[in-house]
């Protein structure tokens, strides 16, 4: 695949047209970064969100992985912010106002929604797919869905 084509004008049919892609990309390579990095970019394209990255499991820490976006925090500790609350419960985080989520880290003061969705391995949480959004409200149970569909796609 050469380059990404989206087609659809609901944020459904986007989910629909991205998802196949992603499996393709993915499909024919094993490394867990290298595809990370290039589903951020193909989430981070598609939608135009403000910031789409990972942050991947080290020791008691989230350390920043592959990302599309200005620059973040570069570690998070297990229960801090939304990240960490995604890991330490092992569950995705929709956060229509992040002034509203208790002890969220504002990595920039652009971010006004935000979603985290837990990547798993045999059971385990070892990286989480955060999305920030400049717009309260952004994100809903059709991004939960699509997403954590999206993460199982990581074969991580
Ligand atoms: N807001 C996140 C921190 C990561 S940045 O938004 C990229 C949080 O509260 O976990």
């Amino acid at each position: 695949m050469e380059s990404l084509v989206i087609q659809g004008s609901t944020k459904q049919e986007r989910y629909e047209s991205l998802l196949p892609q992603i499996a393709s990309v993915v499909d024919g390579e094993a490394d867990l970064i290298a595809n990370m990095a290039n589903v951020a970019a193909m989430l981070h394209e598609t939608f135009d969100f403000w910031w789409t990255g990972f942050y991947r499991v080290e020791g008691e820490e989230l350390v920043l992985g592959p990302f599309q976006g200005p620059m973040a925090c570069t570690r998070i500790r297990k229960g801090r912010g939304v990240c960490g609350t995604a890991w330490a419960k092992a569950e995705t985080q929709v956060v229509p106002d992040v002034d509203k989520f208790p002890g969220h880290i504002a990595c920039s003061s652009a971010s006004r929604s935000e979603i985290v969705v837990p990547v798993f391995r045999e059971g385990m949480v070892i990286a989480v797919l955060d999305i920030d959004s400049a717009e309260l409200n952004t994100f809903d149970q059709t991004d939960r869905l699509h997403l954590e569909q999206i993460v199982q796609l990581l074969k991580a």
